[in-house]
């Protein structure tokens, strides 16, 4: 890739969405009645339709150029085979390689395949009953301590697949915060829960305090040295596990080449295979790895991930949408927003190029969203009348696991209905004829006029799986992980670092003791100094 050739692709993009028309997407649609057929692709199992965009075919020629002047697919590569694609933190990024097999990282590869089957033999141990807790009980109860990476993967797959009747019970303690442990407490009998401190740094201090917290809850209620066989730590830091007291064959490792956000298919996961059954969690990393497979072999312009990010440059980068909104319309995917702003937002959150110089122009976009229905009733007003459009990602499940068909249809109908009010818009003839048909006078309908109208041309991409089930989970999952993958390259940004957490964490450590002694620091800028004061002051009632 020459650093000059991608420059021009990118001006080729930027030339097609400053024509007047190029956020237009309607007459795209008049023009050619078959633009779903040729705007949309599949793969693993999943169907993606970007025909709902302005992206036109000179515009997703110059999109897959940039693609290629960015080496997309020799980067995609370079990860696959090891290389230290994390260039910052001089690390590999090899998620794939927990999930399936990659013939350039054979060492890595078989590393997994070991602690999978430490993950496996514990987990079949666990639920026959040969390994269980202090007194003698069977574990009925998985208890997740961690937090980013180490908790809301974990608990989106969780949300979203575990059914009652499934082995056991996921509860996830993420916040430091101790209204969350005074939530989770009373779903816990401690005799039956087993504890897993998941922290892939086992430094992070929030998960740290509320594995001590929970320590000496577990202590109090089946003594000091009953203990130890309710907890089980996934870490890449032996020492620190040790150190907390954790034996070393309850530890399950993985290696510093699994990056937080990526890591749900590593150790991290035990949570997922405990609470689902061993069968669940392996259906679920093969459904990563069929999309794996397909981000590797498929051609650019039958990729899904590629196809994604291109569509998301197209909007961020042509068209200045900074914002994304995400609306899973299935209930159980309910955190997947929650997830997906942690992949991207730590991914793609960057000001500078992979070489240190500034980025100019726009990266990341904000990333929120909801479960459709309930989403409709709250933000889908600005989506649909603010002043800017907010780009959609759909996700549609075509068969539920419920038998409420009636429900399902409703569920269905208002997430298609979303896409094409947004793509249709209502300009000022149709809300006339609309008013005019419900009896309103001429005045009334000048009066609101205005209000009711909709501008349309607002862009969504809708992604669509047979059902909800660990294979099509996985696959949605690493679909958007690749897309993480993909921006990266085409922003010449490094996805695979956060440094951007760092100092927040550094200047709380002295703020904890401050708050301790009752005794405000000079230290700080003013406003932290007097907000601590008040608290203080607060405090001392
Ligand atoms: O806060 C940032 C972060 O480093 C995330 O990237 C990570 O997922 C999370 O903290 C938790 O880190 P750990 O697993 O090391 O406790």
């Amino acid at each position: 890739m020459s650093g000059d050739s991608l420059e021009t692709a990118w001006a080729g993009v930027r030339a097609i969405a400053a024509a007047p028309d190029a956020a237009a997407i309607r007459p795209l649609f008049v023009q050619d009645p078959q633009r779903f057929d040729r705007f949309h692709a599949r793969g693993a199992g999943l169907l993606l339709d970007i025909s709902k965009t302005s992206i036109s075919d000179s515009a997703r020629e110059a999109l897959l150029g940039l693609a290629r002047a960015a080496d997309v697919a020799g980067q995609r590569d370079a990860m696959a085979s090891g290389a230290l694609v994390n260039v910052t933190e001089r690390r590999a990024a090899l998620h794939m390689a927990l999930r399936g097999t990659l013939p350039g990282a054979a060492q890595e590869c078989a590393e997994v395949a070991e602690t999978l089957e430490q993950m496996r033999i514990f987990t079949d141990a666990v639920h026959r009953g040969e390994i269980r807790g202090a007194t003698n009980q069977r574990f009925d109860t998985v208890l997740n301590i961690g937090i980013g990476g180490s908790d809301l993967g974990p608990v989106m797959v969780g949300r979203a697949l575990w059914r009652a009747g499934d082995p056991m019970r996921p509860i996830h303690l993420g916040n430091v915060d101790g209204h969350g442990w005074e939530t989770v407490l009373p779903q816990l009998d401690a005799r039956r829960t087993l504890v897993l401190v998941a922290s892939k740094t086992f430094t992070t201090q929030e998960t740290m305090a509320n594995a001590h917290l929970v320590k000496r809850w577990m202590e109090a209620s089946v003594g000091k040295l009953g203990a130890a066989a309710h907890f089980v730590a996934l870490s890449t830091n032996l020492k620190a596990t040790a150190e907390f007291g954790i034996a070393p064959d309850r530890v399950f490792p993985f290696n510093d080449w699994v990056g937080g956000r990526f890591s749900l298919w590593s150790a991290i996961g035990l949570s997922l295979a405990l609470s689902l059954g061993w069968e669940r969690f392996r259906a679920l990393l093969d459904g990563a790895a069929a999309m794996d497979r397909h981000f590797l072999e498929a051609p650019l312009e039958q990729n899904l991930p590629v196809l994604l990010a291109l569509t998301e440059a197209w909007h961020v980068n042509g068209l200045g949408f900074n914002r994304r909104a995400v609306l899973p319309y299935d209930e159980r995917l309910r955190r997947l927003p929650a997830h997906l702003q942690q992949l991207e937002m730590e991914s793609l959150g960057k000001r500078v190029h992979l070489d240190g110089s500034a980025v100019v122009g726009a990266t990341g976009p904000v990333v929120f969203g909801e479960p459709g229905t309930s989403a409709q009733h709250s933000f889908m007003q600005l989506v649909h009348q603010g002043p800017k459009p907010v780009p959609v990602d759909f996700i549609l499940v075509a068969n539920p696991d419920h038998t409420h068909a009636e429900n399902h249809r409703i569920l269905l109908a208002h997430g298609l209905a979303q896409a094409e009010a947004l793509l249709m818009g209502r300009d000022a003839a149709g809300v006339t004829a609309d008013m005019r048909a419900a009896g309103a006078d001429e005045a009334t309908i000048a009066r609101l006029l205005p209000h009711r109208i909709f501008p349309g041309d607002r862009p969504s991409v809708t992604i669509l799986l047979p059902r909800l089930d660990p294979g099509s989970l996985g696959a949605l999952i690493a679909l958007y992980e690749h897309k993480v993958f993909v921006l990266g390259a085409l922003w010449r940004i490094n996805p695979f670092d956060q440094w951007g957490v760092e100092l927040g964490k550094v200047l709380a450590t002295p703020l904890v003791a401050e708050l301790a002694a009752g005794a405000p620091s000079d230290a700080h800028d003013a406003s932290t100094r007097g907000l601590l004061a008040e608290v203080l002051k607060l405090q001392a009632g």
